[in-house]
């Protein structure tokens, strides 16, 4: 009954509802309870279609209800260590604040061109030369609401309903609902150690199917820090060209690398498609502000995009930007910071069971096969938070294989909150042997 009204809610079955509305009441009467409410205030409630069918194939994103449970317990009293969360614990560099406040007092607060603040794409240009050596000309270079407004344009240009975009699994899960929020598919490849949780041209020898039209690389990946090789991203370029696919390589959190350096695709392919953001690097996470660089043949096409879904990136944010890209001093002083506590966390987890398999060379996490302590990360995640107050996150937030066996740790945290945390899972993993 109720998938039939789903079927047809879409519509405006009023003869449907209208019966369940009678029946309803007929079955309150039976057991002598007196129906008080009128048609008229059911249909208030009943009559709007549901949300789309391809909503039930949006997946949660599960660390925030874990979130939202280590909150309730600092709320009792409890003090949380948080080592769940992917957001940098640093404030906004010094100099970028600043900048902000001198431009709210100047006044020029209106609507940028709808690919960006000129000034900015300018200023991005320049950064890619000195950052990278490559030359991209500013207006290839489109500024978004984050990195995640730069995702929601590139699927809306680039997927007809049905097409499919490779993905790797473990990675990060708001990537597949973003192509599904498109009508298009994501196929989740499964990656292990042997191409550092990357996608490898091997893999896409498999899995790319004709209707294909990307694949995505994350690099350095969320959950794994782990970075690709650089010959096998020239490969997966080569590869996708030929193919007449696109590479898109998610480049959001370059810059946070620890001993090596990080290579955008665009040194290896003038057509790969970059997205990148002010978020992780420089801790802007609030300004939502990122970028996606494209081919020429796509700027038309993505500037109709963005003038009717996002008019323009916030202005301010905008502005302040090309003050960030040149705060260099402040986001060394964050890598720097963030090396410190990686360091202490690979030597730490692997004495209490935690295998690192391939060391996380950037970004903030460390991706830990969990098999000798538990068969259930997801168990082992909501335990640990209630017994012992440490939050990390379940291998499921990030795919399906071995995500039993896998959590994920976040070093956006504090030196003296990580070294607290290890101490807290040492007790508690002798307490539950
Ligand atoms: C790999 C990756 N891409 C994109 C995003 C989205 O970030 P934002 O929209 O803040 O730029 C995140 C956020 O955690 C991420 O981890």
């Amino acid at each position: 009954m109720f998938a039939q009204h789903r079927e047809h809610g879409r519509g405006n079955n009023r003869a449907f509802q209208k019966a369940f509305f009678e029946l309803a009441q007929a079955c309150l009467s039976r057991f002598k309870f007196s129906p008080t409410a009128s048609y008229a205030a059911f249909i208030q409630d009943s009559c709007y279609p549901p949300p789309m069918r391809r909503i039930d194939k949006i997946e949660p994103f599960r660390v925030m209800q874990l979130l939202e449970r280590a909150k309730e317990l600092e709320a009792s009293g409890r003090k949380i260590i948080h080592m769940e969360i992917g957001e940098p614990d640093f404030p906004t560099p010094a100099s970028v604040i600043e900048a902000a406040h001198q431009r709210l007092d100047g006044g020029d607060n209106f609507y940028t061109p709808s690919t960006g603040n000129p000034q900015l794409q300018t200023a991005l240009s320049d950064w890619y030369q000195r950052e990278y050596g490559v030359d991209v000309a500013a207006e290839r270079i489109l500024i978004t609401p984050g990195t995640s407004g730069a995702f929601s344009l590139l699927y809306a240009v680039l997927l007809e309903a049905g097409e499919s975009v490779l993905l790797s699994d473990p990675g990060y899960p708001c990537q597949r609902n973003f192509i599904r929020l498109a009508g298009a598919e994501p196929i989740n490849v499964p990656v292990g150690p042997e191409s550092k949780y990357h996608l490898s041209a091997a893999l896409f020898e498999q899995h790319w199917q004709q209707n294909t039209r990307a694949a995505v690389v994350i690099n350095p990946s969320n959950p794994t820090g782990t970075m690709i090789d650089d010959k096998q991203l020239e490969k997966l370029a080569l590869s996708c060209r030929e193919r007449g696919g696109y590479l898109i390589s998610d480049e959001l959190y370059h810059g946070l690398s620890y001993g090596v350096k990080s290579r955008s695709a665009l040194e290896f392919d003038d057509h790969a498609v970059v997205v990148n953001g002010f978020s992780k690097r420089w801790a802007m996470t609030g300004w939502r502000l990122g970028w996606v660089i494209v081919p020429e043949t796509l700027i038309n096409a993505c500037r109709r995009v963005m003038q009717n879904i996002f008019i323009a990136a916030p202005t301010l944010s905008q502005h302040v930007g090309i003050t960030a890209l040149q705060a260099e001093e402040e986001t060394e002083a964050m890598r720097c910071a963030y090396d410190e506590r990686r360091s202490l966390l690979l030597a730490a987890l692997p004495k209490l069971g935690f295998d690192i398999v391939v060391e996380p060379q950037g970004a903030f996490y460390i991706y830990a096969n969990v098999s000798r302590i538990t068969d259930n990360a997801k168990l082992f995640c909501w335990d640990m938070l209630e017994q012992a107050g440490v939050a990390i996150t379940q291998g499921e937030d990030f795919g399906v294989y071995r995500a039993d066996s896998h959590v994920r740790f976040s070093y956006a945290a504090s030196l003296d909150d990580i070294r607290e945390g290890v101490r807290r899972i040492e007790n508690y993993l002798k307490v539950v042997e």
